[in-house]
């Protein structure tokens, strides 16, 4: 019997797949088809999948075609399936000529012609195009435009910028480039906002009244009411509004909390993480100052992210130890935060302006688990333990610094209208909260 074999990601299978699978099985008399796991495929850059590994795998399975269906999860994988299934031919289509070609040392390759005129990508492409405005003067605003690029389903419809001195990489790319936000909303269906915190509020109220998706880089709003009234808002329009914060789409991150849920280190005893950046210059000049993210703003919703996502947000006793640089304006240099649960605390540093060593611990009765600076975009951690040769280390990749999957998220979210699963509710109505206690200098030491 020969036996072949193919692979591929199949999402929202087409003409092109079907005539590939046809033509590979009549090479031979048992055909096994690799269908890609989710997070292969993002290792491979297509992040923006339509359907989950289960629903490809049923839509094979319902072709008919395949004998026999398996998961590729990792790099080299074809080489031991080769051996294992006994394989005769191993086949794709024409768009990999060549890349296969060591594959001829285990089996013999074919490269069967590609359908013209169809892809994947396109039917993915054609389903949902949302015009994205992106909003703001950060040269932050320089990444998002590249990550846009990379998931299909974006185009962008223009940048609202008043002083785009930062934005020199990207405002000769962008089609429109202008200081009124009213012209960027006419122009878009979502808007991504990386405006100055304290316009973030108004701008979303406004987008969400004219019918608009928003994106906005968190705080959203500087209180629990202001939250609920945008949110409120959101859903009474059927539109989707999403705090961005990458860190929460890292999938080293996000592996981690589930690791942290699963029992690995015991019970949670502490969180520690700090988050500090450098700036080019401080000025003290107040009119400066304003335009600027202060500390609390530019780090504090990234540090408290996994305090309320591992410990919650029922917390006794908050404490605030700042350093202002203007506390007329509520700009910080640096600000401790200490909060304590009934059997946990943690703690939270954070300053722009200042360095220090930007990792994240978390303490448990049996283990810690300690993720290296910078751990808001990391793609490794370690779970360390009292017998060193339990530890573990875990590696997963990042692209685009977590921005790529968040904008994927969110465009997959508009589509299925359905909130995002990566921040509840309770998470960002706290950080607001905490926001609201900030500026009322509420259980706060001033030094
Ligand atoms: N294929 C084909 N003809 C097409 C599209 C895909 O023969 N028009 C083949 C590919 O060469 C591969 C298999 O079908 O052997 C699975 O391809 P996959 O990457 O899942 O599909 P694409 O449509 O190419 O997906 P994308 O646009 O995301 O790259």
């Amino acid at each position: 019997m020969k036996k072949v074999i193919t692979y591929g990601t199949y999402d929202m299978i087409h003409y092109g797949h079907i005539r590939l699978l046809e033509r590979a099985k009549a090479l031979g008399d048992y055909l096994i088809v690799g269908v890609t796991a989710d997070d292969f495929d993002k290792t491979r850059g297509k992040i923006n999948v339509h359907q989950s590994l289960s629903e490809r795998i049923e839509a094979i399975r319902a072709t008919g075609i395949a004998d026999e269906i398996i998961v590729e999860e990792y790099e080299g994988q074809k080489i031991d399936d080769i051996r294992k299934y006994d394989i005769d031919i191993f086949t794709v289509g024409s768009d990999w000529k060549g890349h296969f070609d060591y594959l001829n040392a285990y089996c013999k390759v074919v490269y069967l012609e590609r359908t013209e005129g169809i892809s994947s990508s396109e039917i993915r492409e054609k389903k949902r195009s949302v015009k994205l405005g992106i909003v703001g003067n950060d040269k932050y605003l320089n990444k998002v435009f590249t990550e846009t690029e990379f998931v299909n389903g974006i185009t962008v419809s223009g940048i609202c910028s008043d002083n785009p001195v930062n934005l020199s990489k990207i405002v000769n790319k962008a089609p429109v480039v202008t200081e009124s936000y009213d012209e960027i909303l006419e122009l878009s269906d979502a808007v991504y906002i990386h405006s100055i915190p304290n316009l973030h509020y108004e701008q979303v109220k406004k987008a969400l009244l004219k019918g608009k998706h928003v994106l906005c880089e968190s705080p959203i709003a500087y209180n629990k009411q202001q939250y609920l009234e945008l949110f409120d808002l959101a859903k009474e329009k059927g539109l989707i509004l999403t705090e961005a914060l990458r860190t929460a789409y890292s999938t080293a991150y996000h592996r981690l909390q589930l690791l942290v849920s699963a029992g690995k280190i015991g019970e949670v005893v502490s969180v520690d993480a700090v988050c500090t950046s450098l700036l080019d210059e401080v000025k003290k000049d107040k009119e400066y100052l304003k335009k600027e993210w202060s500390s609390i703003t530019a780090w504090g919703p990234t540090a408290l992210l996994p305090v309320f996502q591992i410990l919650g947000t029922d917390y006794k006793d908050i404490r605030f130890v700042t350093n202002f640089i203007d506390e007329e304006i509520d700009f910080d240099g640096f600000t401790n935060i200490s909060l304590i649960y009934p059997k946990a605390v943690a703690s939270v540093k954070v300053g722009n302006g200042v360095k220090s060593e930007g990792q994240l611990i978390i303490s448990g009765t049996n283990g810690y688990i300690f993720v290296p600076a910078p751990w808001w975009k990391t793609d490794y951690f370690e779970i360390r333990y009292e017998n060193p040769t339990e530890n573990k280390r875990y590696f997963y990749q990042l692209d685009g610094e977590g921005i790529r999957y968040e904008l994927a998220d969110f465009i997959k979210s508009i589509e299925s209208g359905k909130d995002s699963l990566f921040i509840d509710k309770e998470v960002s109505l706290e950080i607001a909260n905490v926001m609201d206690m900030f500026v009322g200098h509420k259980n706060m030491t001033i030094i």
